[in-house]
């Protein structure tokens, strides 16, 4: 067995308290859909993370399997209150483009330590990555035609406001 490099296994200790960090974060968002009432919402985002956990636990067996050393890190305290269910999407599609740029990082280091092993298993993560960045700007997109209609409802109603008696409405016509 080839031994995890002292850079790699470093860089993906790095990413296990990241993967716990996203975990955390999202299980916060949880909590504040929670508080909403918003329990689809919440739901969605209590898997994700639980996702999250299940990304760091297979960086953690990686290490693991190479023979090398995992080390946990503190995990910073998470946001806890959002403006809006559109910035909480928004603050999701950020921190996965950031995580995506984390596992590019780790797959260049793999290219440049000939690491063959961490390339395979970093190949699984790129594509993840794609499929995370995908969900996050899908559930950015909806929440944002939803705000759009919103405001389409909000200039129906200062029209309607608007309506004279029945000779106002058809000199209109
Ligand atoms: Fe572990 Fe959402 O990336």
């Amino acid at each position: 067995m080839t031994i995890i490099g002292k850079a790699m296994q470093d860089a993906m200790n790095e990413q296990i308290n990241k993967e716990f960090f996203s975990s955390y974060l999202y299980l916060s968002m949880a909590a504040y859909f929670e508080d909403k009432n918003l329990t689809g919402f919440a739901h969605w985002m209590r898997l994700q993370a639980d996702e999250e956990r299940e990304h760091a636990m297979k960086f953690y067996e990686f290490i693991l399997d190479r023979g090398g050393r995992v080390q946990l890190k503190a995990i910073d305290a998470p946001a806890t209150e959002w403006k809006s269910n559109l910035e909480v999407a928004e603050q999701v599609a950020e921190h996965e483009a950031m995580v995506t740029e984390s596992i590019n990082a780790l797959y260049e280091l793999a290219l440049r330590e000939k690491d063959y092993p961490a390339q395979t298993m970093l190949q699984w993560f790129i594509s993840e990555q794609v499929e995370e960045e995908k969900n996050a700007a899908d559930l950015v997109a909806k929440l944002r035609l939803i705000e759009e209609r919103g405001t389409a409802v909000l200039m129906l109603d200062h029209r309607l406001s608007k309506r004279g008696g029945e000779e106002a409405e058809s000199e209109e016509e």
